[in-house]
């Protein structure tokens, strides 16, 4: 019967979620690893070959200063810087001799060099020379070190051309850059391969995803399957029903004239003539909400769908031996709702309580204010409700009862009708310290 009133039979929202994970989102993070990783590798090596080959320029000068401490004592006892000649390796060593008139070679040739000048001045044992300074004194266009050391009112200066360590230098920048290379390599095949290895799992997750929501699709239209079947059945059902329903309405009329004087049959008539009448527009209401109408509403207070219910459904409770309750907050807001059909719901509510408990068992209806909406709710002390029952509860034909006890429709119906009003159907254990199963409606209270 309410095959053509199904709400959103597919869940859009949880495919195009799920399709927002795409196996590029956490690569990057991997990609900025790899690259900063490189570059600190790359600043740490450049950092150690720098210090490596001040060191040992550091080295050099210091044999150029001990060198030229000997050529002072040399000059202190031979007195002529001619002596110093053998000390010199042409291309390579030069010594020179710092006097009054300035920078001298050994030859007594007059000579500048602005970086050895400025050493002296400063009284500093050593310095560096660069490519131009060394070609200006004759040596190759190489960095050369310089040691000075004083000789009585004369300075000795032993420059020497760096040849080992600028080629040493040289040798550990290829070695810096091999390195480097090497372990840019090294990092890129284990970047790439926890790259493959990510992309895999996240393309995992997608396909997973993605067969979880085609799943959940195909449940969704199953059960949109079922309502459809369920909203043909209900339309056969409620025509073939008409028929007799109206031979007992029109019957009972007939009975009604001819059992004045008997009180007791009078009553049963009007009983038969009213429930028949109920089933009627029960029938009416929910053939007009199978065919996409809206539920006829009128302003109702919860109390009088209690009553209502309760008196449906007063003698299952007392042929099964269960006590129902009933607690009603006082003040609640009133409800717009099909009043027939709203009822349906609580009787349906009601009477699954009901078939949960055993002959003993107690089952209370509770009307409380929730917010802006006003609750419905039955609770039992039977079993309670397992998690997958409880979600498949709603299913058209869902059913746990046996064979001629459960028709597996209670619910559903419930849930279109609840549906219609704009209202929440739950059911699920009650888990607060007690037996049983709570089913609660709850829907929004007119002002
Ligand atoms: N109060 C309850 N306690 C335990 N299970 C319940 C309760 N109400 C409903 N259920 C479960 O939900 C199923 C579907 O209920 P319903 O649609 O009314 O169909 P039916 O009553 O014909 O089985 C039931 O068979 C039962 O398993
Ligand atoms: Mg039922």
């Amino acid at each position: 019967m309410y095959g053509m009133t199904i709400r959103a039979p597919l869940n859009g929202d949880s495919v195009a979620a799920r399709e927002s994970i795409t196996p590029m989102n956490k690569p990057r993070s991997i990609i900025v690893w790899m690259v900063l990783t490189i570059i600190a590798i790359g600043l740490a090596a450049y950092w150690d070959d720098q210090r490596e080959s001040a060191a040992a320029l550091d080295d050099f000068a210091h044999e150029q200063v001990t060198l030229a401490r000997a050529a002072a004592r040399t000059l202190d006892v031979a007195g002529t810087p001619a002596t110093l000649r053998s000390i010199e390796e042409p291309g390579s060593v030069l010594v020179l001799v710092s006097g009054p008139t300035g920078l001298l070679t050994t030859e007594g040739t007059p000579t500048t060099s602005p970086a050895i000048e400025d050493a002296i001045r400063h009284g500093a044992t050593s310095t560096r020379l660069s490519r131009p300074e060394a070609a200006a004194l004759g040596l190759p266009a190489r960095t050369a070190m310089a040691g000075v050391a004083m000789s009585g009112h004369t300075t000795v200066v032993v420059v020497a051309t760096a040849f080992k360590e600028r080629d040493r230098e040289v040798r550990a920048q290829w070695r810096l850059a091999l390195s480097f290379l090497f372990c840019s390599a090294v990092v890129l095949a284990f970047g790439t391969l926890a790259l493959r290895k990510q992309r895999k799992e996240l393309e995992l997750a997608h396909e997973l995803a993605v067969a979880e929501a085609i799943r959940e699709r195909d449940t969704r239209l199953v059960r949109a399957d079922k309502l459809a079947t369920l909203g043909a059945l209900g339309i056969g059902i409620a025509h073939e029903v008409s028929t007799p329903l109206g031979v007992i309405v029109g019957r009972a009329e007939q009975l009604s004239s001819r059992v004045t004087g008997d009180e007791r049959a009078a009553r049963a008539v009007a009983a038969i003539s009213e429930q028949a009448d109920r089933i009627g527009k029960i029938i009416r209401a929910l053939l007009n909400l199978a065919r996409g109408g809206d539920a006829t509403l009128e302003r109702v207070r919860p109390n009088t769908i209690v009553s209502d219910a309760i008196e449906l459904v007063q003698h299952r409770f007392d042929q099964e031996g269960v006590t129902l309750s009933q607690r009603i907050e006082p003040d609640l807001r009133s409800i717009s709702c099909d009043a027939k059909l709203f009822t349906q719901v609580v009787v349906n509510l009601l009477l699954n309580a009901c078939d949960a408990c055993t002959s003993g068992g107690h089952v209370e209806l509770i009307v409380s204010a929730k917010g802006e909406h006003v609750s419905f709710s039955v609770l039992d002390d039977g079993d309670g409700i397992s998690e997958d029952a409880a979600a498949r509860a709603t299913e058209p034909f869902f059913t746990t009862k046996a064979a001629g006890r459960g028709t597996g429709l209670g619910l559903a119906i419930a849930n279109e009708i609840v549906g219609h009003h704009h209202g929440k159907l739950h059911i699920a254990s009650r888990g607060d310290g007690h037996r049983g199963t709570e089913a609660r409606v709850d829907i929004k209270g007119l002002t």
